[in-house]
């Protein structure tokens, strides 16, 4: 039931009347289809590449194993298909899907590849909420976009001109009752301030990764790249008036992206204030939906003692919003490194500081996380639900909690990285595995051909692979780095693990064909 085609093909489409745009679109001239989920079922879908170049496709936000997650190691070949399958294990809410290519994600996000994932389950199903989609319940993905004299894209950080669902100018008529709007920044790089133009406030009910205890009431709402927001608004009453949907940019300070900031790219958007959407309000529907509940779903983050471990992820560099030398701990992406790696079921704490020239929304791939501290204080309360993009600004440090429940092997890593698109490209990007240390990497025997013995060990551990060998290390179960020695290219050979404390390991056998996990167990 929850089965789907996406083909990812070239196109030409009008944006506007008479001008031809090459575009690439899933399944459509631009963009994709909305892909409604249920939890508790298994998603079942066929990725078919008919680009001339490598794509992949990523479930943005979605919580399936490293091998479903579609980022930059699980390449589509032209004229192939990936068949991703996985069980929908996450709350009822919106999430996304776009190509993760390694250097290409921008691009192909840029011509149009990117869709909705709607998740339902039984306990959004209890609410009144409204959820005819497409009547009450409407996807809102707003994008920049700038087109050059022959009608094609701009492919840059900033576009002057705003796409919502792909249109430009864009309206829409709601009825005159409580309507439910999916929000989803799929912009390469700018932060939209969202409100309405009559200062009118709305109710955030989910964020990122689901529904929020209760709805947050607001007049503002900041959208950084990849975030998600469900927000209501009571248009009771409000029948043959017009709303106007904006983006406050003169309100973003100059460190966020969309600023006005005269050092980075210039947009005619750039510091000002803009429309997004107009809501036309037309007759109410029967049984419409005309009240704001009280209560939605309580939340149930990890505790901070269940914590095993708090990393600290440190965003340096100095650049532009389309470009830049940004780094996380000192690091830029390397296809063939794993950056971290987390024991499965482990909860950590993260402490995100940034010391770089701008705001970066940051973005973890495997899990939802919740919010503990923004700078010392609590998130405001439409951050306080599950998520897994954060707007981090300059000089702030933001504090989340997190429970790695998916695994990833070596050969299937995990992303986290900055969701501007353009930095993301430019390697603001590390990855991480989840391993199981009591079953999931067999004791002693690698899963390609490699063989440690003995295990356990007193010291000595004799290594013999099918491949070269550079170097290998040796995890805790806290995922720390206890141990570390050179192979250069030897294919067996013996390791001293002497000075290693008793414990349970997992020993990584790094080669050129990636790394291959191996429990090992030191009396
Ligand atoms: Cu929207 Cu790495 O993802
Ligand atoms: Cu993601
Ligand atoms: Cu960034």
């Amino acid at each position: 039931q929850d089965t789907f085609d996406l083909v990812v093909d070239e196109h030409v489409h009008q944006f506007f009347p008479g001008v031809n745009t090459n575009t690439y679109g899933a399944s459509a001239e631009y963009l994709g289809p909305t892909l409604i989920l249920h939890r508790g079922d298994t998603a079942n879908i066929r990725v078919h590449n008919q680009l001339a170049q490598i794509t992949s496709m990523h479930w943005h936000g979605m919580h399936v194993p490293g091998e479903q997650d579609g980022g930059p190691q699980r390449i589509i070949d032209p004229g192939t298909v990936w068949h991703a399958t996985y069980p929908v294990k996450n709350p009822a809410g919106t999430y996304w899907y776009h190509p993760h290519p390694h250097e290409l994600t921008a691009e192909q996000a840029n011509m149009g590849v990117a869709g909705f994932i709607i998740v339902r389950d039984e306990e959004e199903a209890q609410l009144a909420l409204p959820r005819t989609y497409g009547v009450d319940d409407l996807p809102v993905v707003v994008q920049d976009r700038s087109f050059v004299a022959n009608g094609n894209f701009f492919f840059g950080p900033y576009g002057n001109t705003v796409l919502v669902n792909g249109t430009p100018n864009p309206y829409v008529d709601c009825p005159a009752q409580v309507v439910r709007l999916r929000l989803l920044n799929g912009s390469n790089a700018r932060v939209y301030a969202l409100g309405f133009e009559d200062g009118r406030s709305f109710h955030v009910i989910a964020g990122d990764g689901g529904l929020l205890a209760a709805p947050a009431t607001t007049d503002r709402l900041w959208l950084s790249n990849g975030e998600r927001a469900e927000v209501l608004l009571d248009l009771t009453g409000l029948e043959g008036d017009s709303l106007l949907l904006m983006s406050f940019g003169s309100e973003l300070p100059q460190t966020v992206p969309g600023a006005n900031n005269m050092l980075w790219e210039s947009s005619t958007l750039n510091g000002i204030d803009f429309p997004v959407l107009r809501i036309r309000v037309t007759a109410p529907t029967p049984e419409a939906i005309t009240t704001i509940p009280a209560t939605l779903v309580p939340q149930t983050p990890p505790d901070i003692s269940e914590a095993v471990r708090t990393r600290t992820k440190l965003i340096t560099g100095n650049g532009m919003v389309g470009m830049g030398m940004f780094m996380i701990n000192g690091l830029m992406y390397d296809l063939g490194v794993i950056n971290d790696t987390m024991q499965l079921g482990s909860v950590e704490i993260w402490d995100i500081v940034n010391n770089s020239n701008m705001a970066h929304p940051m973005h973890i791939h495997g899990v939802s996380f919740h919010i503990l501290e923004r700078n010392g204080q609590a998130p405001p309360a439409w951050e306080q639900g599950p998520k897994d993009v954060v707007l981090v600004d300059r000089f702030e440090t933001v504090r989340v909690i997190m429970r790695f429940t998916e695994p990833s092997p070596p050969e299937w890593p995990f992303m986290y990285h900055c969701h501007n698109l353009m930095h993301e490209d430019n390697m603001m990007m590390l990855q991480y595995i989840v391993t199981d240390l009591s079953t999931g990497a067999p004791e002693g025997m690698g899963t390609a051909g490699s063989r440690v013995f003995p295990s356990p060990t007193t010291g000595q551990l004799t290594y013999e692979s099918a491949t070269p060998v550079q170097h290998a290390r040796l995890i805790d179960a806290l995922g720390r780095e206890v141990w570390k020695a050179g192979l250069q290219g030897a294919t067996t050979g013996t390791l001293d693990l002497g000075p290693v404390p008793a414990g349970t390991y997992v020993l990584l056998l790094h080669g050129a064909a990636g790394s291959t996990p191996v429990r090992v167990v030191k009396e």
